[in-house]
């Protein structure tokens, strides 16, 4: 994980490298630090550890000039959060200085054959080594940093993006990516250039970026162009790329929290994300005459690549955390509508689990960040054996939207908040869409079935507005449980991922213990946890088996469990037998889970914040997992 900034050209480097951080604090938050080439060509290496507002208050007084330098926040892997482990690394001259993000994995071993040459070590990362073996490399063969990168990365295994820089040159600064993101802003006149573990500390400068390859060293000169090759110097060509970020999507809009706003974000954010791909039809296509309006989805990915996905005998969806949740419901909503067998894995048991895979296999990886380091090693292999894989994902440009055969956005705008919420449901929102569209082509979806889905999805935003009305009812509601240790989440078909769900934002940013079960099977086991004290969040609503969900309830009932109910509007049956509900509108049982998830990502906020907790930063969780 972690994050990583750099800045080279005509201003002072430090502000930007300091509110770059802010916009990466998502990435990782337990130390940070930067290093600057003063206007008196001095090496600058400040560091805190914690957050990056400690490594304000630590530069506070000190030499913060220069108009080069490079800066991290970092999600510890090898050695705790320090001072002392905290980037960037200096080498043993002092000269150089690193910043890296990722791991690497022979760090040992190097550190053994640098420590004989009389390399010493301060900290217990695997990054102090890439910068000594930098330095070595230097001396070694009389070469500038470039090349000195350039032949270290050849004796490195593992995932690197580093930013590196050499006092002995204050107009170069030295980048490299394998496996971990990096971002390249190239500023007006090639007069300065913005490096970043994505686009976001980038954007309010410019739209122009290059996205590093693996194996590919970036070499930027104050005022002159970019050049970048791969590891054996060869010239590469770098594709600039414009990337429009909305920047008002990256403060927090007036909310206490990013994820509070992210969850009020969804009924817009839903609209984007399907806007343009649900579209009225009132001309018919064969005869070109007008009828009553019908609904149709445009996905163009599925469109242009109908042939290999109709081919699928069998689909595989790989994905991690929150994104795997919504694999669950692809998966059911794959198999309703498409009639093809399909499978969820996790990203990171499929990687290394020699999984069957054959040529007409579809695979679909979500992933919201784009970067999970699981989710693409298993698109990898998926390639490898010569599957055809979709993708789905929100960040626009990065590896895993790369790194697929074809795919579709979820546009859901920037999710800065750890706990993964409007990502979900743009998640689901665009595996609806797959599947009408797929089935249409398949013919395995019912015509009138095919135009009521449609007409509820569009109407979904603003059924998730009503629910988010009763954020009062619900904040007031989550009091009694602040002081909960444990809770148990059930649904049934459809609701049962977003039961995981549920228990998964709860144990993420109020560390209660939680576990998501689907309804009927928690009379194999957990339903000897059940007593007067274990709080109970039950998905009664839209389900096809209603009545199988009710006797579910009645089982919870029977065992004195505390029961929170979410149910749909007007159901007083389940009114009649449990004290405590909430009440969604009504929708159609496949797009439930957009509505039901809503008021438990509330819950799980509001539980969070009486606990006093910091939700957007939860202890050792990072948005964005760039290490397997
Ligand atoms: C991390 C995040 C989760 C996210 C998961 C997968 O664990 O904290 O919120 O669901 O990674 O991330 P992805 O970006 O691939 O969806």
């Amino acid at each position: 994980m972690c994050g990583i900034v750099g800045y080279i050209g005509f201003r002072d480097a430090y502000p930007v490298l300091i509110k770059g951080l802010h916009r990466l604090e998502y990435r990782g938050y337990d130390s940070a630090g930067c290093a600057l080439v003063s206007r008196t060509s001095e090496l600058n290496v400040y560091k805190a550890k914690g957050k990056v507002s400690d490594l304000e208050r630590a530069t506070q007084g000190k030499d913060i000039t220069g108009s080069l330098g490079i800066a991290h926040t970092r999600w510890a892997t090898h050695g705790a959060p320090s001072e002392v482990n905290a980037h960037p690394h200096i080498s043993k001259s002092g000269n150089i200085t690193l910043v890296h993000n990722g791991i690497i994995e022979n760090y040992a071993t190097l550190r053994v054959q640098l420590e004989k040459r009389g390399f010493v070590f301060k900290s217990q990362t695997d990054t102090e080594v890439l910068v000594q073996l930098i330095e070595f490399q230097k001396e070694l063969r009389h070469c500038d940093l470039a090349e000195a990168v350039r032949r270290s990365l050849h004796l490195v295994i593992g995932a690197y993006a580093i930013a590196v820089i050499d006092k002995e040159n204050p107009t170069q600064l030295v980048a490299a990516r394998k496996a971990s993101p990096l971002a390249i802003g190239i500023g007006e006149d090639y007069k300065e250039f913005f490096l970043a573990s994505d686009a976001s500390p980038i954007a309010e400068y410019t739209n122009q970026i290059v996205y590093l390859n693996d194996d590919e060293v970036a070499v930027v000169e104050r005022g002159k162009n970019l050049h970048v090759m791969n590891l054996y110097g060869e010239d590469k060509e770098a594709e600039v790329k414009e990337v429009d970020v909305d920047l008002s999507m990256l403060d927090k809009g007036g909310f206490p929290h990013f994820m509070l706003k992210e969850i009020f974000d969804q009924p817009n954010v839903l609209r984007d994300c399907m806007r343009g791909r649900i579209i009225n039809n009132v001309y018919s296509s064969e005869s070109g005459q007008a009828h009553e309006p019908t609904l149709d989805v445009v996905l163009s990915a599925v469109k242009d690549h109908r042939r290999e996905l109709l081919r699928a005998r069998r689909i595989v969806i790989v994905s991690c955390g929150t994104s795997w949740h919504a694999g669950l419901i692809g998966k059911q909503l794959i198999e309703h509508f498409c009639q093809i067998p399909t499978e969820v894995a996790y990203a990171s048991e499929f990687r290394y689990a020699d999984p069957v895979v054959e040529q007409d296999d579809v695979v679909i990886a979500i992933s919201q960040s784009g970067e999970t380091a699981d989710t693409l090693a298993a698109i990898q292999l998926a390639k490898e054996k010569g599957a055809f894989v979709y993708g789905i994902v929100n960040a626009v440009g990065s590896s895993i939207a790369r790194n697929t055969d074809t795919g579709t956005y979820i546009h859901v705008g920037p999710e800065i908040g750890v706990a993964s919420t409007k990502a979900f449901t743009g998640q689901v929102t665009v595996l609806t869409l797959f599947a009408l569209a797929l089935g249409m082509y398949k013919g395995t979806v019912d015509q009138q079935e095919y135009q009521d889905v449609l007409e509820e999805l569009t109407n979904i935003p603003n059924k998730i507005q009503e629910v988010l009305k009763q954020n009062d009812k619900i904040q007031e509601l989550s009091k009694k449980y602040t002081n909960s240790s444990n809770f148990l989440y059930l649904g049934r078909g459809f609701n049962y991922p977003v039961a995981l769900e549920g228990a998964l934002k709860l144990k993420e940013i109020s560390y209660i213990h939680a576990e998501g079960y689907p309804a009927a099977e928690m009379k194999h086991g957990p339903i000897a946890l059940i007593d007067k004290d274990m709080p109970v969040v039950f998905l009664t609503n839209h389900h096809r088996r209603y009545q199988k969900v009710i006797s579910n309830l009645q089982e919870v009932i029977s065992r004195h469990g505390q029961i929170l109910a979410i149910i749909h509007e007007g159901d007083d049956q389940v009114k009649q037998m449990v004290e405590t509900y909430i009440e969604v509108p009504q929708t159609l049982s496949c797009l439930a889970p957009l509505i039901s998830v809503i008021p438990l990502q509330l819950l799980s906020y509001h539980i969070a914040v009486a606990r006093g907790l910091n939700v957007d930063q939860p202890r050792n969780l990072a948005k964005s997992v760039t290490v397997e």
